[in-house]
């Protein structure tokens, strides 16, 4: 017995040498990195949740292109503006996979956009960008929709009496509520209990992104799946978002009016019909409930965090915030209504919200990407399937690129004389292939969230409070640590 366990043991041994061997070869096609140690790889470097700070140092030590390894696997790193536009335009085509993990797998069964490659995620995102580019068009348009949304918003903070008051909650639940009119054609009122579990099921699947049970699952997904835990409870909550979905999508069916399309669905059934005798067809009620799942994820926190920090900057630099008032009231006066086509006559403010969007960039690393082809680049021929990470915040904050990279500082948007500047360094959507499919809406709410804002209120520190925490909690998302603000109405409206 004592014979047969050192004999398996020996084997183990050896196996785990034989696989360490083949990675010190495998090794050197990929870019700079520390050593690999068996097992852990370079986690021994990177500690187990890599920050944007352990990502900094790290590039310093090794490089703008170099490979950290979790176990056996390599992960190339993308870094500084140059290299990663190099790695999202040039490489465009190469770079357009997103990694499968076994969880995506068996939570999402290769459906949907964000989490879909090759013909499937080529249709739908197709068909996702048009649908965007429809909703936004006509009188009661996406624009007109955001507008009231914000005004909905500016009546909540309103009712604080100027007392001080934590407006995450607020801001993320107008945020959500626009996803669901774009996705279901109305908007769910916040009390009701079914919206409520659905938010909560999509706040928890962020979580679990970047949870080691994530990481676990992905190694051992054989054993996992028997396993209960945190695990098993992401999966029901992504059953319940999906049956939301798809209970919404049997209402649409009930009602339909194939002519005149409101919302996502609307015109998903539409193309299920057009397309319902080809047989490359992709469109189907559970891809649809797929793809609205993750205007959800992909939409709110991202948003809505980028609003929040948006605000307490404002709160940190009265100054900046005093121009933004004095230009928006030059240029809306009394006029009741704000367009988006507005931002073209404040400069200063667009700037303001870019500005707001790269010094407190919300992901903490880019969306991470997987080569569908063997990669050539600066050398090195990197095999098809390795994961390759675009670190977007080391862009936004590129010390080569940008004059004070991190400091709060709207000039970087803006020429001698004042007018705005587009500045190709600035890329929180990402560029390419996969780029943000929501950035044009996700633009519209910001800026037009933030006049509303700006315009009815000033917004000041609670007496007695000095000032705001500025650092990030550290997450899937970087969103501010809970803060309290008042919301003081100006005195002209
Ligand atoms: C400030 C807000 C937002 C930021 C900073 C942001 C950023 C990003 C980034 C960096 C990516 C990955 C791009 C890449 O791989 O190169 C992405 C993908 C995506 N975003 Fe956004 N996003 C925002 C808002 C939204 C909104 C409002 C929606 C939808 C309503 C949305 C829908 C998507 C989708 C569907 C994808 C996946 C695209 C694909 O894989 O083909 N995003 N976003
Ligand atoms: C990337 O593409 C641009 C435009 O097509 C080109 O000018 C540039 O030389 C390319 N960069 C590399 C490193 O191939
Ligand atoms: C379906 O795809 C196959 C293979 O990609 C192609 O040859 C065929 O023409 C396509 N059929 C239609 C109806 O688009």
């Amino acid at each position: 017995m004592v014979g047969l366990w050192i004999s398996l043991l020996a084997l183990l041994v050896g196996l785990l040498i034989q696989s360490y061997l083949k990675l010190l070869m495998n090794r050197r096609m990929f870019p700079p990195g520390p050593l690999p140690l068996p097992l852990i790889g370079t986690l021994w470097y990177t500690g187990i949740r890599f920050s944007t700070d352990t990502l900094t140092k790290f590039t310093q030590k090794y490089g703008n292109f170099a490979t950290i390894w979790i176990g056996p696997f390599p992960i190339v790193i993308l870094s500084g503006f140059q290299i990663v536009k190099e790695g999202l335009i040039n490489h465009s085509e190469t770079l357009a996979d997103r990694p499968v993990t076994y969880f995506v797998l068996h939570a999402f069964n290769r459906k949907g956009i964000g989490f879909a490659n090759g013909h499937g995620w080529k249709q739908q995102r197709r068909f996702g960008i048009i649908t965007m580019r429809n909703l936004g068009l006509g009188k009661k348009g996406m624009e007109f929709q955001i507008e009231e949304e914000a005004r909905r918003l500016v009546e909540t903070f309103s009712q604080t009496g100027g007392q001080p008051f934590d407006p995450s909650l607020f801001i993320s639940n107008a945020i959500s509520s626009l996803i669901s009119t774009v996705s279901f054609g109305y908007r769910f009122s916040h009390e009701d209990e079914m919206f409520r579990k659905l938010m909560e099921s999509i706040d928890s699947l962020a979580q679990f992104g970047v949870s080691f049970s994530h990481a676990l699952y992905t190694t051992f997904p054989w054993i996992m799946k028997y396993l209960p835990g945190l695990h098993q409870r992401t999966l029901s909550c992504v059953k319940m978002a999906l049956s939301f979905a798809k209970e919404e999508i049997q209402k649409h069916k009930e009602n339909q009016d194939l002519h005149d399309p409101q919302d996502f669905i609307d015109y998903y059934l539409l193309q299920m019909e057009k397309s319902k005798d080809d047989p490359n067809s992709t469109f189907s009620e559970d891809n649809l409930a797929q793809c609205i799942t993750e205007l959800f994820i992909a939409g709110t926190e991202t948003t809505s965090s980028t609003l929040q920090w948006a605000l307490l900057l404002m709160v940190a630099y009265p100054d900046i915030q005093e121009r933004v008032y004095k230009e928006v009231e030059d240029v809306l006066g009394s006029s009741h209504s704000v367009s988006y086509q507005d931002r073209k006559k404040m400069p200063y403010t667009n700037a303001v919200i870019h500005e707001s969007q790269r010094v407190k960039y919300i992901l903490p690393i880019g969306v991470p990407r997987r080569c569908a082809k063997e990669l050539h680049m600066l050398g090195y021929h990197i095999p098809k399937k390795t994961l390759v990470v675009t670190d977007l915040n080391s862009v936004l904050c590129d010390p080569k690129q940008w004059e004070t990279p991190n400091e709060f500082n709207p000039n970087h948007f803006l020429d001698k004389e004042g007018k705005f500047i587009t500045r190709e360094e600035f890329l929180p959507f990402g560029a390419g292939a996969r780029t943000c499919m929501g950035e044009q809406m996700a633009r519209m709410e910001l800026f037009l969230f933030f006049t509303h804002l700006m315009r009815t209120f000033r917004f000041q520190l609670p007496e007695g409070v000095k000032e705001l925490n500025q650092d990030p909690v550290v997450g899937l998302s970087m969103h501010p640590h809970p803060y309290k603000l008042c919301a003081i109405p100006r005195s002209s409206l």
